[in-house]
């Protein structure tokens, strides 16, 4: 793998990601393209100090990844041999308002990749879909998901994300193309923007926020710190057998209300107490539920583990403390977000 292309790079997981191929991948010594739109969810800024610690080694271009011709230059220009497929729109409150844009790059976006590949198959040896638990659609109170779950997709954008599985899944079975996917539980950490669940919570507690929990606040999620998730798709990219697909998850699951209890009792551990000496549960404010809110994830990552070895290395209290702390401690990076300085700084750079 001498160079091999992100996509979605600039974007939570992507970043990461690029900052473990470079920092710390076993065996990783080529470079990184990095190809990202630049949506509102990325920050290019994230990575700003990795151009700058591996010189040669880091590219970004920005592009649509539903733009074809685009997409084959940067695929030509940098020799790629390798593609790690991350873009996607990825929050199911915006899919479930404006769906759109979640058809073109998820669906659309996929199918334009998947060609590319296809046509370039004696020059790119790998190509790794990553995706998510939320395809199988919801579980009772007991049970898991495996990768043999049927798929039954609940929100717009967990339709998206499930049809994108199928198209890479065909590419395989009908082209023989060396395609490998991961569906992942509830990510959390460094860089996430503050819509999610987790990263919204940090900073609104931090800044004495209401702290909005959708219905009864029971639904239950798997969670899994997001370097973790990076380990894991550098094992499915190496060692997975092409065809085959792979559950990621934590080990973790929470229902919601006891994830925000646990991010209010560290931030008032780490932060100290808020004016007058409120305890930050007070801000916990119950609101209208999300239409289709799936009730329950829960991840079996049985296979991943017997077959590549892998396993989470954060249990959820760890995890969470590391995050607490980055926030805190990375206020530019907060700041450039929450005053929306990233975007001028895209629009100063990329017009
Ligand atoms: P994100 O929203 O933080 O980042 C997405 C990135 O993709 C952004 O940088 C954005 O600019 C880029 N992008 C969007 N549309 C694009 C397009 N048309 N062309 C090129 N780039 C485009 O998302 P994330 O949380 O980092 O998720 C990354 C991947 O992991 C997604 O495929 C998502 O479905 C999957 N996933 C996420 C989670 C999670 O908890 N965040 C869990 C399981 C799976
Ligand atoms: P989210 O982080 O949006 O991830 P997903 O919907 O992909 O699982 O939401 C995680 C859970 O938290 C989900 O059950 C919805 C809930 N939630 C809230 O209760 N309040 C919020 O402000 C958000 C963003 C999510």
């Amino acid at each position: 793998m001498n160079n091999l292309l992100v996509t979605g790079g600039c974007g939570f997981i992507g970043a990461n990601f690029i900052r473990y191929l470079l920092e710390e991948a076993p065996g990783f010594t080529g470079r990184v393209i990095n190809v990202d739109k630049l949506t509102y969810a990325a920050n290019p800024l994230s990575l700003a100090d990795i151009e700058k610690r591996f010189p040669g080694r880091y590219v970004l271009v920005r592009a649509d990844i539903v733009d074809r011709p685009a997409m084959a230059r940067a695929l030509d220009a940098h020799g790629v041999d390798a593609i790690g497929h991350f873009a996607a729109e990825s929050h199911v409150d915006r899919s479930i308002v404006r769906p759109d844009d979640f058809i073109q790059t998820n669906v659309v976006g996929t199918h334009v990749l998947l060609e590319l590949f296809r046509e370039r198959r004696d020059r790119i040896a790998r190509f790794h879909h990553v995706s998510t638990d939320e395809v199988f659609g919801s579980l009772g109170p007991t049970g898991y998901f495996t990768e043999d779950t049927p798929y039954r997709p609940n929100s717009p954008y967990s339709a998206s994300k499930a049809a994108s599985d199928h198209l890479a899944r065909a590419w395989h079975e009908t082209y023989g193309l060396p395609i490998t996917i991961s569906n992942c539980s509830n990510n959390y950490g460094p860089y996430q923007f503050p819509e999610k669940l987790i990263s919204l919570m940090i900073l609104n507690a931090l800044e004495g926020k209401p702290l909005p929990v959708y219905g009864d606040g029971k639904n239950v999620r798997d969670w899994l710190y997001v370097r973790d998730h990076c380990t894991a798709i550098w094992r499915v990219l190496t060692r997975g057998a092409p065809g085959r697909t792979y559950n990621v998850g934590g080990r973790s699951e929470r229902p919601n209300l006891d994830v925000v209890g646990l991010v209010c009792d560290l931030v008032d551990e780490l932060a100290g107490p808020r004016p007058g000496g409120k305890p930050r549960r007070e801000l916990i404010a119950f609101v209208k539920d999300r239409p289709g809110h799936d009730r329950r994830y829960a991840i079996d990552c049985s296979r991943i583990e017997r077959e590549l070895g892998w396993r989470p290395e954060e249990s959820f209290e760890t995890g969470l403390r590391k995050t607490v702390r980055w926030y805190m401690e990375h206020r530019e990076w907060v700041d450039q977000v929450r005053t929306g300085e990233y975007q001028r700084w895209i629009k100063a750079h990329y017009g």
